[in-house]
């Protein structure tokens, strides 16, 4: 099953280098460098990534070429493994049924096997480095690729398989002869389909809006739809987020302006409210409230259930990514993606308490994230920023302009951030925090729309018309992480620097790549840097330079970026975790081969790609890839 992507030979892989060394002469380089960014960030507010100060390279390896073909390619010394691809079993003891290229397996099958379209994981270490689990989102599903006769004739065994190939997979893994493999069975392998129970936390846990005829408390909902991104939060759980759910109801022939804001639809994207009276927005209005929420997993308690936190707001959430104040408090930043929308932060009211009392952190934090206080962002042109809170009775958020009580406002956050004057962004994807600095980054993947006609026109925090190629904006709150105020800038904007068209030019320092979507810091301070080119667009016009989707290094401190891998054809590259001693890294490869319409034509899947497994007439599938240094020795060194 596994796969040697790279053409190299095995080497020594005794030469371990200690990451403790490592991460500590990276740190000082950088605390270095770190002084030099603060100020030239007041300087240089659209500076790019420039260079920033004279530290020592972080990256150490020997950048690829631009992608081109079926394949998954990494640098020079190192090696990618697919690991547990759509259709795996997870390894739940007695029910482990084997993967059926021809799509053949049945909805019940696939409730146990990994779903389609990994997105986000993360890596929970079990024993050290070598033993863990990964917990995963499965994003949609190309219904093409899932069913026999692809997405014809859709019938409600298609819609149900569709639903349990969504959701969230935990498995467990280890490193075995230098080659990462799942555990099957496992005590913790967990599928957590649209049948899984999530029940319901913070001020919108039994309201109104949240009742439906299957839940007259509205405290428990069946699923999660449209994971995306994800994180660890430091009391080691799992954040996922629920992004665009909207595509998944239907029925909304004539939508009432609160759907409308949401983006209802007449049919949905995949057919299930036709069989599924669950999505159809005219018999079950109040299911469309049920999803747009930040889901909590604990991965190490196989029966927990998992909660969508409603304090953090309801929004098509990339994911949640927390920070902690000098206090203890935790501090949970969001986008949404989709064109125009909001970044929010949310501020817990307690402290992160210690496990003890014969429970574990995750257990001690249950609700730690349904009490405090939300915001969104507003980027002023001055390089300075605010937080607005979204507070009932606060401003205009009052029961005048439609907002009943606290679970109103989460409920309808973009209404909410509407009247406040939150800044309308371009699709805000991934975040992470400088652990060393407390900057904020975010991807701002595209937004070909910004300058349309009856569209929002450019902002300094949005500064491209029809902006194909995105950018990465970063910001750092005053004092604390809970600072109402803060300094921003844009570290980059992608595209060509070479580029001859004004608002495709970017001002990349190294290899150039477009619409940056997953974004992560590493142990050492490297920005790693993830592309999500849509299908549709590209190869095209200005996109087609840049070749498949694919993953950079950046260092943060010089501006340098430099390419680190390239996925097979029409995949995204996205999800990004590594193992405690950064000598393992898990991505995922997400739709290889996907077609401008999400719906392969099914009597040749695999027209387009058949990564990884490369079987004839056998179908692409999305993956975990482990990516390991033939050395052993620390990722990017
Ligand atoms: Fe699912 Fe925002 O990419
Ligand atoms: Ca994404
Ligand atoms: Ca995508
Ligand atoms: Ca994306």
């Amino acid at each position: 099953m596994a796969k040697d992507f790279s053409t190299m030979e095995d080497s020594n892989r005794s030469s371990n280098p200690d990451i403790h060394q490592v991460i500590a002469a990276s740190r000082r380089r950088f605390l270095q460098g770190g002084a030099a960014l603060s100020l030239a960030t007041v300087l240089a507010p659209l500076a790019g990534c420039a260079s920033l100060g004279a530290a020592q390279p972080k990256l150490g390896f020997k950048g690829i070429p631009v992608g081109m073909g079926d394949k998954l390619v990494v640098p020079e010394g190192y090696v990618a493994t697919s690991l547990a691809p759509w259709g795996e079993a997870v390894g739940i003891p007695g029910n482990m049924p084997a993967f059926k290229t021809d799509g053949s397996n049945t909805a019940d099958e696939q409730a146990v096997q990994m779903g389609m379209h990994h997105d986000g994981l993360a890596f929970f270490a079990l024993e050290g480095s070598r033993r863990g689990l990964l917990a995963i989102n499965h994003e949609y599903t190309d219904d093409g690729l899932l069913h026999v006769g692809g997405f014809r004739n859709m019938n409600l065994e298609k819609v149900r398989k569709s639903q349990n190939a969504h959701g969230l997979s935990v498995i467990e893994v280890e490193l075995k002869n230098q080659q990462w493999q799942m555990v099957r069975p496992s005590r913790y392998a967990r599928r957590l389909p649209m049948s899984a129970p999530f029940s319901v936390g913070g001020p919108a846990a039994g309201h109104p809006l949240m009742r439906t005829a299957a839940d007259p408390e509205g405290r428990t909902v069946l699923g999660t739809l449209n994971n995306c991104a994800s994180s660890k939060t430091p009391w080691g759980t799992y954040l996922s987020g629920e992004e665009n759910f909207a595509f998944y109801f239907g029925g909304a022939d004539k939508p009432t302006p609160d759907q409308s804001r949401w983006g209802a639809r007449k049919d949905g994207l995949y057919a299930w409210e036709k069989h599924d009276a669950r999505f159809d927005l005219k018999q079950n209005p109040n299911e469309y409230h049920r999803f747009g929420w930040v889901v909590e997993l604990d991965p190490m308690d196989p029966t927990s259930t998992p909660i969508k936190r409603t304090a953090l707001g309801r929004a098509a959430h990339e994911g949640a990514w927390v920070g902690v104040t000098k206090d203890g408090r935790a501090v949970v930043y969001s986008g949404e993606d989709a064109r125009f929308e909001y970044i929010y932060k949310f501020v817990s009211r307690d402290k992160i308490a210690p496990a003890g009392k014969g429970l574990t952190q995750a257990q001690a934090n249950k609700e730690l994230l349904d009490h405090g206080t939300l915001y969104v962002a507003r980027f002023d042109a001055d390089g300075r920023g605010q937080w607005l809170p979204l507070v009932h009775g606060q401003g205009p958020l009052t029961a005048a302009n439609g907002f009943a009580d606290q679970g109103e406002v989460v409920i309808k956050a973009r209404q909410a951030s509407d009247l406040l004057g939150g800044t309308k962004m371009d699709r805000p994807e991934w975040l992470t925090i400088d652990p060393d600095s407390g900057w904020v980054y975010c991807t701002l993947t595209n937004n070909s729309q910004r300058g349309e006609p009856g569209k929002p026109g450019v902002d300094a925090a949005n500064p491209r018309v029809n902006n194909v190629m995105g950018q990465i904006i970063r910001w750092k709150d005053e004092g604390d992480f809970d600072g109402r105020r803060f300094e921003w800038n844009l570290m980059v904007l992608a595209g060509d620097p070479a580029n001859e068209r004004a608002e495709a030019k970017g001002n990349i320092n190294g290899d150039i790549y477009a619409c940056p979507d997953g974004i992560a810091f590493d142990q050492r301070g490297v920005l790693w840097i993830q592309t999500d080119t849509h299908a549709t667009q590209m190869y095209k016009g200005e996109l087609a330079r840049v070749g498949n989707n694919q993953m950079l290094a950046c260092d943060p401190v010089t501006g340098e970026t430099r390419r680190f891998l390239t996925g097979p054809t029409n995949c995204e590259v996205t999800g990004v975790d590594l193992t405690p001693d950064g000598t393992t890294m898990f991505i995922s490869i997400q739709h290889p081969g996907e077609t401008p319409t999400d719906r392969s034509d099914p009597a040749d899947p695999a027209k387009f790609s058949n990564w990884p497994d490369y079987t004839p007439g056998g179908r692409p599938r999305s993956s975990t890839v482990a990516i390991r240094k033939k050395d052993g020795g620390v990722i990017g060194t």
